[in-house]
């Protein structure tokens, strides 16, 4: 079951990946969610060994690299994505070890040496998050940093449309409850012309597998950007960023015995 939603959210990155190129890329963090600049969750990165998990175009990975990060590592589970990453990347000077797998997987890298792992809306693909974390803290140094940011789960249950991949307001102004905060399984939501499936994992399960997987939580925000209340008198989606997280980054560090 879950390879063949692997390969279904495969041919949808495959076949979508030029209209998401830089879309979700630092420093952005998530959708009226203050940035890196505001929030300093990286801090320097100068000299680092770094890893992407779901790298996509490479855009992020390029902004590690204009900040001093030495050594920059990328996986992805779309080829069409890596290719334009390989790109990005060589056509700004760069250059990038990148993998074409999905996270779930064993990466071919080396063991317990990486300074940060990072994924900037990607970790919510994960089809096992208990198995993709234990493979990133594998990854890292102890005491290394691990960052990711995502949708945040009441973004999906709060006035929100998966038939639609939507915001849905009220005519009065409130937000519906959509879906239930405590639902965990996969739906299928449409976009472009196509479908993608995953899941919506409570916080909890977000805090308990990374604790399994061997992380100390050092940081989780679930703010929204300055951009939410200068949008909000045309955006419904705006409206309702004021009133519960669209996007949540966490920060948390590996422990020195896993
Ligand atoms: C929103 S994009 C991330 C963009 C990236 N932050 C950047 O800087 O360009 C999400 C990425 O996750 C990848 N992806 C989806 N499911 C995956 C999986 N199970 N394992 C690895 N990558 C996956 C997609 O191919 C896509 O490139």
């Amino acid at each position: 079951m879950n390879d063949q939603i692997l390969e279904h959210n495969k041919t949808y990155w495959n076949d979508h990946a030029d209209l998401w190129f830089g879309v979700t890329a630092l420093p952005e963090l998530g959708v009226y969610f203050p940035d890196e600049t505001e929030l300093n969750l990286f801090g320097d990165v100068t000299g680092q060994r770094v890893l992407e998990i779901c790298c996509g175009s490479g855009h992020s990975l390029r902004y590690m690299a204009q900040h001093g990060a030495a050594e920059l590592w990328g996986a992805d589970i779309s080829q069409k994505q890596l290719e334009n990453a390989e790109r990005l990347l060589t056509e700004s000077g760069y250059s990038a070890r990148l993998f074409c797998s999905p996270m779930e997987d064993p990466l071919p890298v080396p063991k317990g040496t990486f300074d940060l792992v990072y994924s900037i809306y990607g970790i919510g693909w994960s089809t096992d998050l208990d198995r993709t974390f234990r493979h990133i803290a594998s990854y890292l140094k102890p005491g290394g940093t691990f960052i990711f940011s995502w949708a945040h789960p009441l973004n999906y249950c709060v006035g929100y449309s998966t038939d639609e991949c939507r915001v849905v307001e009220e005519p009065d102004g409130s937000f519906r409850l959509t879906r239930s905060y405590f639902d965990e399984n996969y739906f299928t939501m449409p976009v472009h012309d196509s479908t993608v499936t995953f899941a919506n994992h409570k916080i909890s399960t977000y805090i308990n597998d990374l604790a399994n997987a061997g992380f100390l939580i050092q940081r989780m925000v679930e703010e929204h950007s300055a951009a939410a209340q200068a949008d909000a008198p045309h955006s419904a989606k705006a409206r309702r960023a004021l009133l519960t997280p669209n996007s949540m980054c966490f920060k948390a560090r590996r422990l020195p015995i896993l």
